[in-house]
């Protein structure tokens, strides 16, 4: 399997060092209010777990699971919403925590469907972000670590459902995908 992989781009050392921050600045940003994480899974899970134990505030938690439409090579811009929240949202804070923001478009739906809902507050928290990739713009408000146009596995981040187990962000040989996206 870790012949599979080219390098480490970014390790669980810095993963944890920025986690601690943004937990930080959440833990006092969200100090007296009704902060609820989302989680987006598969991928947010494993960054979630992490974040929600650096907060040290009250905090609820409950996950999303959504999918893209259309092929795997083309963002179609439409999300699939596999599993809901079973929470009611109105009347409190939510901020949607999520592995890695590439194009924003599956961000932009759930932002679009979660407002509706009339919560207090509707942020986002990512732990990576690809910001040349990005086709709609949208605020992450809690934003850790830039990185460049590569596809990357690890960390809660899939490629073909595997890899997820990973400690650290890599990225793939080559010759193991034969498509990208
Ligand atoms: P977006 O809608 O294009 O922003 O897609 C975001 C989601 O696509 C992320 O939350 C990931 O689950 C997945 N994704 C985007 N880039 C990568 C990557 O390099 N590796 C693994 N999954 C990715
Ligand atoms: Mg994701």
């Amino acid at each position: 399997m870790l012949n599979d992989l080219e390098k480490v781009l970014v390790t669980k050392e810095k993963i944890d060092e920025k986690t601690a921050e943004l937990a930080a600045r959440i833990s006092k940003d969200y100090a007296g209010k009704k902060l609820m994480l989302v989680g987006v899974l598969k991928g947010g899970f494993v960054f979630l777990a992490d974040l929600m134990r650096k907060i040290d505030i009250q905090c609820e938690v409950d996950f999303m699971m959504v999918s893209s439409y259309g092929s795997s090579t083309k963002t179609s811009g439409t999300v699939k919403i596999i599993k809901d929240i079973d929470t009611d949202i109105s009347g409190k804070d939510i901020l949607i925590v999520e592995d890695l923001i590439d194009t924003g478009l599956t961000l932009k739906h759930l932002l679009e469907l979660l407002k509706t809902r009339n919560p207090s507050s509707l942020k986002i928290c990512a732990i990576l972000d690809k910001p040349s990739r990005r086709l709609v713009d949208i605020d992450i408000a809690y934003s850790g670590i830039d990185i460049p146009d590569e596809f990357v596995v690890g960390y809660g981040l899939d490629y073909a459902n595997k890899y997820r187990h990973l400690k650290d962000v890599c990225t793939l040989k080559p010759e193991i995908y034969k498509k990208r996206y």
